[in-house]
């Protein structure tokens, strides 16, 4: 046996004993590498005669070839060797849950509006909605507040520096009060002055320049419109006296209406919700008039003053309606039990995770009003 190969079997005998990856990179470079033994042999073929080249030329290059193809084969068997290995310890246990996913939640503001659209659905209210930037007149004027009236002053009103081309005063609406404004004059158009019933809430944002632990320059309120004929305020009382209890989900509270003033309303009522303490903690229900109970204000409302439905294009005389104001972000603190307002649009994670409601787990009151 040649000199040559006699080193490529000792060579394939030990590619074919090499325990892992790094005895048969060692043979690599021993037998393949830039010096190793085989290359080595590979340079010397320059200096050989023509015949000698001629016959050991293969040689040679057959022992380099048959050395690399046996390393690159146990390289194979020796990967597949440590795969098995670890198939056969690593053990996938697919009972395991998974590894959690961020996930986002429905703010307590969104929710008291599916809320309040699903209750009021019920009673057969529509969801009415309109611009946050509003003129002077849909804000103020059209709604019996003039321009010399002190309820202006009280609105803290955010004024932007430019008018519209009309001259008229462009500002972020102060409440939801506008768009009972907008919705009148539509049906006053549609049916050329003559009038149609409407029952409609408005969800939506307001703006006033005002900050602490329960008021944000921005905050949320919800309008009612009732306008029909032979409305008055018993049917006011009835729907939100229907709605608090759809709501807190308390068939035992009362409300009570305290006489007020709203340019917009006459009479006018601010309504107080029944509430009593039980070990410390203040509950929406039970008798407001016993030991440990209680009023608070939630809301403004009224009947619709005949000057703001004249001012739409409708006749006073044919058609009545009471109007409701709430804060929403109020009735979500009394419900919810958040004390500061200020967090709601912090935009803190945390308090979203804590307060914020499942997508796909949104409690729905479809029990219904009544149920
Ligand atoms: N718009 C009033 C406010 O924001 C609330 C209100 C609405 C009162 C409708 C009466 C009727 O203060």
């Amino acid at each position: 046996m040649s000199d040559i190969e006699a080193i490529k079997d000792r060579y394939l005998e030990q590619i074919e004993s090499a325990a892992d990856g790094d005895a048969l990179e060692a043979i690599r470079v021993a037998a393949l590498g830039k010096k190793g033994e085989i290359s080595l042999l590979l340079k010397t073929l320059g200096k050989m005669t023509q015949e000698e080249r001629q016959s050991e030329g293969p040689k040679i290059n057959g022992a380099r070839q048959a050395v690399a193809d046996a390393i690159a084969m146990r390289k194979e068997a020796i990967d597949t060797e440590a795969l098995n290995a670890r198939l056969a310890t690593e053990k996938l246990d697919l009972t395991l849950p998974p590894p959690s996913t961020p996930k986002g939640s429905i703010h307590p503001v969104s929710q008291v509006m599916d809320e309040l659209a699903e209750i009021f659905a019920d009673l057969g209210f529509s969801v009415a909605t309109g611009p946050e930037i509003e003129d002077d007149w849909h804000n103020f004027t059209a709604l019996n507040i003039p321009d010399t009236h002190p309820a202006r002053a009280m609105h803290d009103t955010f004024y932007f520096p430019q008018t519209d081309e009309d001259g008229m005063p462009k500002l972020l609406r102060t409440h939801t009060s506008p768009v009972q404004i907008r919705t009148m004059m539509d049906v006053a158009k549609q049916t050329d002055g003559a009038g149609k019933p409407i029952h409609i809430i408005v969800p939506g944002r307001t703006y006033r320049s005002d900050s602490d632990a329960t008021h944000t320059p921005m905050f949320h309120q919800v309008e009612g419109l009732v306008i029909d004929k032979g409305i008055h305020m018993g049917h006011l009382k009835w729907t939100l006296e229907t709605f608090v209890r759809a709501f807190f989900e308390r068939d035992d509270i009362t409300l009570r209406l305290r006489p007020s003033y709203f340019p917009f309303t006459e009479p006018s009522a601010e309504v107080d919700l029944g509430f009593t303490v039980e070990k410390g903690r203040r509950i929406i229900g039970g008798d407001p008039r016993s030991e440990n109970g209680g009023w608070m204000e939630i809301l403004g409302s009224g009947m619709v003053h005949p000057n703001v439905i004249r001012n739409c294009g409708l006749d006073p005389d044919v058609w009545q309606g009471f109007a409701f104001g709430c804060g929403i972000d109020r009735l979500a603190m009394l419900k919810y039990g958040m004390d500061d307002l200020r967090a709601f649009f912090d935009g803190d994670l945390r308090w979203a995770d804590h307060y914020g409601f499942d997508a796909l787990d949104v409690p729905t009151l479809s029990g219904g009003v009544g149920a």
